[in-house]
Formats: structure tokens, sequence, C-alpha cells
């Protein structure tokens, strides 16, 4: 708004009262406006709440770092040309995805609110769905459990934020399903004011016990955070993730398989986790839309089978609307929340993982089934 009119020479002839008093209005009724119509996905232009920074002196890399965080957080979102932004589903893969066909019919008939994006870190997939034909990104290889992971996401998120009408970022892998109908997850996501990232404080062998003091003295254990790597993010925290470059350098030095003391550390699960608990700790929801069952206490989270596949098992994970965390020390303390969305309780799950190929034909029969009885 070019309201202010530059102050005049005292010569020229005086504005005339009744145009002040309409311009006066105008800037009111304006105000008026924008303050009752924000923009769409403007929630909160004032973050007065940014977390404090630590007591010390800052070296000029974090100085540097929190000013460009901080702008990123306070500025408006960039306002797409459509009025309809899209969320960008990104898929991180070894090769071929074996669900693209239940994908396909769940974005059918949503063109244009949905852009993919596929890193194949083994092999070049073969697209069954002509939605996944042409959405290959340049990828590299992905070692489980290193950095390179976190190499992928950011490669995949520097991708999709090249289409500025992307506002919302869901990683998502070639075993995860959607619980869903588009409408749904589109809502949930461009709704709510927070990124969901899970982060949690696990003092025991699977959390603290991997913080190197390497990573001293911008990253203490205090900080140090644990989280599923799968997430979902507004995009000034994807753009957060791709401007960071100092505290990705300290997990990617520090936080590695087979560290000096014989101890590992996965960086896809501390580094994401651990910047935004201390860079934005309150746009995080601190738990993860995609679901996973770590219930059998094993090394990997149990995959289900074709037989496991049931309408009872869907509705049983859509209906959770508490967040539930255990440290991995001998206390075995249990954290649980509730699932809230713009502060009501809402179920906590819009994906799932991990099912095996085998399971496509149920979850096609159950898909057009089951999202349709929780089309909300
Ligand atoms: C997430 O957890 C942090 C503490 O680690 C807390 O400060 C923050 O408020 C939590 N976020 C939400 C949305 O509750
Ligand atoms: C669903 O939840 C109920 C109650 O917790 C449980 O008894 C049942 O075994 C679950 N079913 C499946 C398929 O997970
Ligand atoms: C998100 O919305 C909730 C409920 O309206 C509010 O309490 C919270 O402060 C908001 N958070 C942010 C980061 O704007
Ligand atoms: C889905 O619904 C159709 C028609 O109501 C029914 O014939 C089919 O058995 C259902 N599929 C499952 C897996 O429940």
């Amino acid at each position: 708004m070019k309201a202010v009119p530059p102050t005049r020479p005292r010569t020229s002839p005086p504005i005339p009262r009744v145009w002040v008093l309409a311009v006066a209005g105008f800037i009111f009724i304006a105000l008026g406006y924008a303050y009752l119509h924000p923009p769409q996905h403007y929630t909160s232009p004032m973050r007065v709440w940014l977390p404090a920074e630590p007591d010390r002196e800052l070296t000029d890399e974090e100085r540097a770092s929190r000013v460009v965080f901080r702008q990123i957080l306070t500025a408006p979102p960039l306002m797409s040309r459509r009025s309809k932004p899209k969320i960008a589903f990104m898929f991180l893969t070894p090769g071929t995805l074996p669900f693209e066909k239940l994908w396909e019919k769940f974005f059918e008939g949503h063109e244009g609110k949905y852009t993919i994006y596929v890193h194949a870190s083994r092999e070049k997939p073969e697209h069954v769905s002509p939605l996944f034909i042409g959405r290959d990104v340049h990828s590299e290889k992905v070692v489980w459990g290193t950095i390179s992971m976190v190499d992928a996401e950011r490669r995949l998120l520097a991708n999709a934020l090249g289409d500025i009408d992307n506002q919302h970022f869901v990683l998502l892998s070639d075993s995860c399903v959607p619980l869903h109908n588009f409408d749904y997850i589109y809502n949930y996501l461009m709704g709510s004011n927070l990124s969901f990232i899970d982060s949690f404080y696990d003092p025991g062998p699977h959390g603290n016990f991997r913080y190197s003091k390497n990573m001293l003295p911008e990253v203490t254990e205090a900080d140090f955070r644990k989280g599923s790597q799968w997430f979902s993010v507004k995009r000034q925290h994807a753009l957060l993730t791709i401007a960071d470059s100092l505290y990705y350098t300290k997990f990617k030095l520090y936080c590695k398989p087979g560290m000096e003391d014989g101890r590992n550390c996965y960086a896809d699960e501390h580094y994401i986790p651990t910047l935004f608990h201390m860079m934005d700790p309150n746009g995080i929801a601190n738990w993860s839309v995609t679901h996973v069952d770590w219930s059998e206490g094993k090394w990997h989270p149990k995959a289900y089978r074709a037989k496991d596949v049931s309408y009872e098992l869907l509705k049983n994970i859509t209906s959770v609307d508490m967040s539930y965390h255990v440290t991995s020390d001998s206390k075995k303390v249990v954290t649980e929340n509730p699932c809230l969305w713009n502060g009501m309780k809402r179920p906590c799950y819009l994906f799932a993982r991990k099912f095996y190929p085998e399971s496509i034909n149920n979850l096609m029969n159950l898909f057009s089934n089951h999202t349709r009885y929780r089309n909300r």
C-alpha cells in the first residue's frame, strides 16, 4: 500500500480536507479488512516467542545462522500465484515404488493440488503410474544411518522448494501408504500452523548416549533430541532446513555410525529433531503424522504382510489421538500427549508404514472403503 503521500513543499496548494479524510478512511478500512481477512496461511506474522539465545558469546557462524533463521521464521510466507497452494509429496526410495497404483487412486481428481518428487537412491524406478513418470529428481546413493540420508532429504526439499506453489512438504518412503483421502490430508496439513516433526528427549542408549561433546558449543547435550525421520513441514521450515549449514556440519562430522568410542549415531534420527527443537520448538508438533509400529521392540519396526492388512488394523491406526514416546533407558519412561491440531484433539496419523509390496491388493480394496468411512 503506497498510502503515505510524499511531504509536499509548503508552496503547493493545500490538500483539500475531504481528500485527507477520504484517504484516512480508506487506510482504516483497508487495515480493518486485512485484519479480518488475513491472507490464507499467513498464520503468525509476529513470532515474538522465538527461542532465547544462549548465554555465552555466539560464534560468528552461529550469529549468522540465527539471523538467517529468524528472518525465515518471521517473514510472511511467499504467496503462491494460484488460489490453491500445493503439497509436495517427496518419496525417498531405493528403487521402484510398490504402491504407485494406490497413490494414483489417492491423487485422482486432485490435479493442481499436489506435486510428486521421487529420489531413488539405488536403481532407476520403473513407474507404473503416469503421475510418477518424469518426477525423478537427481539422486545419490543413500547408506542407511549415515548423513547421506539427510542429504537425500535436503535434495528433495531443494527440488520441491523450486516450485513456489508448494506450501507443505511431506517426506514418504516406498513402504508408506495414505490412511485418509486426499481432501482430509490436504486440509489437515494446509490448515495447521505447525510442522509435524517428531522430537523428544531420550536419555537412554538410543538417545543421548549417541551425543558427542564434539558438537559443543553450538549443540549441548540438553538440546539433543531424537525422532522419526518422516517429517511433514511448512515451507518456512523446509527453507530453514536447506539454509542450515552450521548444525548440519556438526551432525555430519559427529553423529555417524562407528564413532571414536565404539558408539553409533544416526543423523537422520537426530539432526532435524534437534535443529527444530533449538530453533523453533513451538512451531513443531513433536510427533510425526506417519505411523510406525515399534511395539515389537526390535531393531526395525513391524512390517505388515498382506494377511495383517485389515479394516480393523487401519481403523486402529487412524483412531489413535495420543502421541506416545518411551525412553530407551531401563526406566522406560512413557510420555503421552494429545495430538493437537490448532488446539483441538485430532487423530495423529495421516500415513503409515511399513507395508510389504504384497499387501497392495488388500490396501487398494480397503482404501476406497476405509477412506470413505473416515471422510470427515
Ligand atoms: C514441543 O516440545 C517442546 C519441548 O521440547 C515444547 O517447548 C513445545 O511447546 C512443544 N510443541 C508443541 C506444539 O507443543
Ligand atoms: C485393534 O485394537 C484392539 C484394541 O486395542 C486390539 O485388541 C486389536 O488386536 C487390534 N487389531 C489389530 C488388527 O491391530
Ligand atoms: C497455533 O494455533 C494454536 C491454536 O490456535 C495456538 O495456540 C498456537 O500458539 C499457534 N502456534 C503458532 C506457532 O502459531
Ligand atoms: C469394500 O466395500 C465393498 C462394497 O461395499 C465390499 O464388497 C468389499 O468387500 C469391501 N472391501 C473390504 C476389503 O472390506
